[in-house]
């Protein structure tokens, strides 16, 4: 039986969304404004974030552009800051900046290596650590948009799987730590998401595309709206006994084997 989506309400609520020029995080930031919420948009692009952020206003939605690099931490405190003073405290940070490509760890540069756990990792960090004091305190929400790497190995993706095993270390920490304060720390881990960068940089050819289908339990590759989702219903009340946790949106990816091989063994 279909009942729909679940809906929240978070017409009195703020969030900022890093990472949402496009993609996962763009729709994230979409569904949590359709939702009632004032939101902060950041990327590294001004034109880019000002773009999506239009498409917002568009709508009659309340979204606010905001550059920054998350490797920067004075570029993100005053993002905070400009954000807060637009719609006041924060509510809801969604941290979701990321840089991935595919490279043999042989080939792979130091400088390589580190760009991308400065962006996943130390930028989730900076994210955080930025907004903190400009929480409203107890019942802010903290969501960090990890991947499967951060649990299982994938050749020539050292670097990502790397900076999110850190990103999901960083959650689970945070979690124990701000748990006083009134903040709850969690992650959604999207499988392979229709349509975004992050399939087109990993998968690139029909042949390793059609691989991935095959390889995801449910059949299908997941789409923004179902990691939007799980991202309003962890920044919700309902979700308020819920931290330190990963939640895979991703079909039984992360532990499938292939659907052929499931179907086998049924
Ligand atoms: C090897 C590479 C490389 C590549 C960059 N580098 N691309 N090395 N193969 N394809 C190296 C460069 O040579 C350089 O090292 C260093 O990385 C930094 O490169 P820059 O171009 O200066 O970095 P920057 O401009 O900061 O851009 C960051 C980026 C870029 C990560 C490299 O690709 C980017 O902006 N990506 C953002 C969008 C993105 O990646 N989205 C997909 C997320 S998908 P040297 O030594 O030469 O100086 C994802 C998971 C999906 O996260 C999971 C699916 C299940
Ligand atoms: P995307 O469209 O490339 O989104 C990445 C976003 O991060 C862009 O808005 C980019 O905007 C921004 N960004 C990159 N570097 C930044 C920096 N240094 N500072 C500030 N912003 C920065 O990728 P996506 O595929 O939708 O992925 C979104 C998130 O989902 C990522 O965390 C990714 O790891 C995760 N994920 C994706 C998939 C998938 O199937 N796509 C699967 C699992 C997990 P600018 O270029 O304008 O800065």
């Amino acid at each position: 039986m279909d009942v729909g989506p679940m809906t929240h309400d978070f017409r009195d609520k703020v969030a900022f969304v890093a990472g949402a020029s496009g993609g996962i995080n763009f729709a994230v930031a979409r569904h949590l404004a359709r939702l009632g919420a004032r939101v902060g948009l950041l990327s590294r692009s001004a034109e880019r974030i000002e773009t999506a952020a239009q498409s917002l206003r568009a709508e009659g939605l309340d979204a606010l552009g905001l550059a920054a690099d998350v490797r920067n931490y004075d570029q993100i405190a005053h993002a905070v800051d400009a954000a807060k003073t637009a719609f006041g405290a924060i509510d809801i940070v969604v941290s979701g900046a990321a840089g991935n490509f595919l490279s043999p760890a042989a080939d792979l540069s130091s400088n390589g290596f580190r760009t991308v756990v400065d962006i996943d990792l130390v930028g989730t960090f900076n994210v955080y650590r930025a907004a903190l004091g400009s929480l409203r305190t107890p019942g802010a929400s903290l969501i960090a948009i990890t991947a499967p790497q951060g649990a299982r190995p994938f050749v020539q993706q050292v670097h990502a799987c790397a900076a999110k095993a850190g990103v999901n270390m960083l959650t689970r920490v945070l979690a124990l730590e701000w748990a006083a304060r009134g903040i709850r720390v969690n992650a959604v881990s999207p499988g392979p998401i229709d349509g975004t960068e992050g399939v087109k940089r990993l998968w690139p050819d029909e042949r390793s595309a059609k691989r991935l289908r095959d390889e995801v339990p449910l059949g299908r590759l997941g789409s923004v709206d179902d990691i939007a989702e799980a991202v309003a219903y962890l920044a919700s009340p309902a979700a308020q006994y819920v931290t330190g946790t990963i939640i895979d949106v991703d079909g039984g990816y992360l532990w499938g084997t292939t659907a052929s091989s499931m179907r086998g063994a049924a």
